[in-house]
C-alpha cells in the first residue's frame, strides 16, 4: 500500500442504538484503545459482548476463565463474555506428543540464538494445531453470539487482538535489548528477522495480530447473512499501526516508530480487510497513533510521538479545555522545567537527521541502527528524568487523551463505511477531543 485514507472530517452518522450489539473481540485492559469504543457503544446503549483468551495453567494447558475471573472480566467489560478459551498464536500448540514451539526454542541461549534452525515442518504442524484450535473455539463462540443478536439488529464487530510474543527466556532478552538498548547494549532488528527465531516470530505475530480478523470475519458469516437478511447491518473493525502524521515543524507530517517489528502483521490485517472490503463486506482497519499500553511499554521511544499533540490541541482550534491540558502536563514536570522547553526538544528531535530520515513510508518497517536507538532511547529516558513522578507521565495523560478521541471517530466514521484502511492522525483526534469538551 503506498496511498494513504486519512480521515479528515468528524463522523457523525449514527447507526448504532439501543437493541444493537457491540462485540469485543479480545480481552479489555484498562489502558487500551478498545475503552474508546466501549465508551460509545455504551452511550449508543448497545448491548456489549466479549470473549476471553482463555488462562494458562502451571502446566501450559489453556483454560477457560474461573468462576470469578469470568464474574470480574464481565463487570469490567459491562456485558457478557463468551467464556471459551480464543488465544491465538501457535506458540504453546504442538500435535499430540510433539513438542510445541516454545519447547523446540527452549535451548536458545544469548549466545547461540542466531545460529539456532528450526526445523520447518514441526512448526508448520504447531501452527496448524494453533489455527484449528482457534477456529473451532471461534465457531463455538460465534454460534453462542447468534444467540444474542436479535433479528434486524446492528453488529459492532471490533477486533483488538495483537501479540504473539512467544514465553521464551531468551528472547525477553533479546527483546530487552533490541526495543530498549543502546550503545553497548543496542541489538539489530534486522539480526533478530534474519534468524530462525525471529522468522518464527513472525509467524506467530501474522497468526494472533492478523489472520484472527480473517477467521472473525470467516465465523461471524451466519450472523452477518442472519442481520442483513432482516434488516440489520454488520461492521468489522480492528486497530492498526503504520505511523501517524504529527506536527513537526508546525506541520503535519507522518512519521513512525522504529524498529516495529509487528509492521508485516500489520501490513497483513489491512490485506485482510481490504480482501472483505472488496466482497462487500464493511471491515476497517484504523491505523491509530502511538499510546503507552500493557502492549506498547515494551517499546522505549513509541511514546515521543505523542508531546506534539499536546500543539495540534491548540492549532485545531482549541479554547479553554486544551489550555487545561497544558497546564496539566506542565503540573507533572519538575519544578522549574517549562513543558515549551520540553516540546522544543521534542521539536529538535523530530528534526534530527537520524530521526528524519525514517520518516520513509514505502519502505516501512524499517530496521533500527545503533544511531537511531542512541537518539530515540536517550530522548525518551531524558523526557522521563523531567518529570516530577515516573509512574505519571505526561505520556500516560496524552495516551488516554487519544484514546478518549479515537472511540467516537471509529465508531461514528465505521457507520458511514469510508474505506478499508483508514489512518486517524494527530489533527482529526484533536479536532475530537477539543468538539467533545467544548460541549
Ligand atoms: N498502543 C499503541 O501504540 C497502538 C497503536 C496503534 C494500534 N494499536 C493496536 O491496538 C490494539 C489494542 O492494543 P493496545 O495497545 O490497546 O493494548 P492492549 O494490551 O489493551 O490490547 C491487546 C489486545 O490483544 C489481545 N491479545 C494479546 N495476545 C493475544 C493472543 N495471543 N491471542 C488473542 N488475543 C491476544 C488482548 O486480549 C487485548 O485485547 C492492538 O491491535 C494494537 O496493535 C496499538
Amino acid at each position: 500500500m503506498t496511498e494513504r485514507t486519512s480521515l479528515r472530517h468528524l463522523p457523525h452518522s449514527d447507526l448504532f442504538r439501543q437493541g444493537d450489539v457491540f462485540v469485543l473481540f479480545g480481552e479489555l485492559f484498562g489502558r487500551g484503545y478498545a475503552n474508546g469504543l466501549i465508551d460509545e457503544a455504551r452511550k449508543a446503549g448497545m448491548t456489549i459482548v466479549g470473549i476471553t483468551v482463555g488462562r494458562r495453567d502451571d502446566d501450559g494447558r489453556l483454560r477457560e476463565l474461573s468462576a470469578e475471573e469470568h464474574a470480574e472480566a464481565e463487570t469490567k467489560l459491562g456485558g457478557r463474555i463468551i467464556n471459551v478459551p480464543m488465544m491465538a498464536g501457535f506458540d504453546l500448540d504442538a500435535p499430540e506428543g510433539e513438542q510445541n514451539p516454545t519447547e523446540l526454542l527452549a535451548g536458545l541461549t544469548l549466545k547461540n540464538w542466531q545460529e539456532e534452525q528450526l526445523d520447518w515442518d514441526k512448526v508448520e504442524a504447531c501452527r496448524q494445531v494453533g489455527v484449528q484450535r482457534f477456529t473451532a473455539s471461534a465457531a463455538i463462540v460465534m454460534n453462542e453470539i447468534d444467540k444474542l443478536v436479535p433479528d434486524g439488529a446492528n453488529v459492532f464487530f471490533a477486533h483488538t487482538m495483537a501479540g504473539g510474543i512467544p514465553r521464551v527466556k531468551a528472547f525477553l532478552a533479546i527483546a530487552n535489548r533490541i526495543y530498549k538498548g543502546a550503545g553497548e547494549r543496542f541489538m539489530s532488528s534486522r539480526a533478530l528477522l534474519d534468524s530462525d527465531l525471529g522468522k518464527l516470530i513472525l509467524m506467530n505475530f501474522d497468526e494472533v495480530t492478523a489472520n484472527t480478523l480473517h477467521h472473525l470475519i470467516h465465523a461471524s458469516t451466519a450472523i452477518r447473512e442472519r442481520a442483513e437478511r432482516t434488516g440489520g447491518q454488520v461492521r468489522y473493525t480492528a486497530y492498526g499501526y503504520h505511523g501517524t502524521e504529527i506536527l513537526i515543524d508546525g506541520q503535519y507530517q507522518w512519521q513512525t516508530y522504529t524498529n516495529y517489528t509487528q509492521g508485516y502483521a500489520k501490513m497483513r490485517l489491512e490485506s485482510v480487510a481490504e480482501a472483505a472490503w472488496a466482497k462487500g463486506i464493511s471491515a476497517t482497519v484504523y491505523n491509530c497513533p502511538e499510546i503507552r499500553t500493557n502492549s506498547s511499554d515494551l517499546f522505549v521511544g513509541v511514546e515521543l510521538s505523542l508531546f506534539p499533540l499536546l500543539k495540534a490541541l491548540k492549532k485545531e482550534g482549541g479554547g479553554a479545555w486544551a489550555q487545561q491540558q497544558w497546564d496539566i502536563c506542565q503540573s507533572l514536570l519538575e519544578d522549574g522545567v517549562s513543558l515549551d522547553s520540553l516540546l522544543e526538544r521534542i521539536e529538535a528531535y523530530n528534526n534530527d537527521a537520524t530521526s528524519a530520515s525514517f520518516r520513509n513510508f514505502e519502505a516501512w518497517p524499517m530496521d533500527n541502527t545503533p544511531a537511531l536507538a542512541e537518539v530515540m532511547i536517550n530522548t525518551s529516558h531524558d523526557m522521563t528524568k523531567l518529570h516530577k513522578e515516573r509512574k505519571e507521565l505526561i505520556t500516560d495523560h496524552l495516551s488516554s487523551l487519544v484514546l478518549e478521541g479515537t472511540g467516537p471517530l471509529m465508531f461514528h466514521a465505521t457507520a458511514e463505511k469510508i474505506a478499508a484502511v483508514v489512518w486517524l492522525n494527530h489533527d482529526i483526534i484533536a479536532r475530537q477531543l477539543n468538539a467533545i469538551h467544548a460541549q
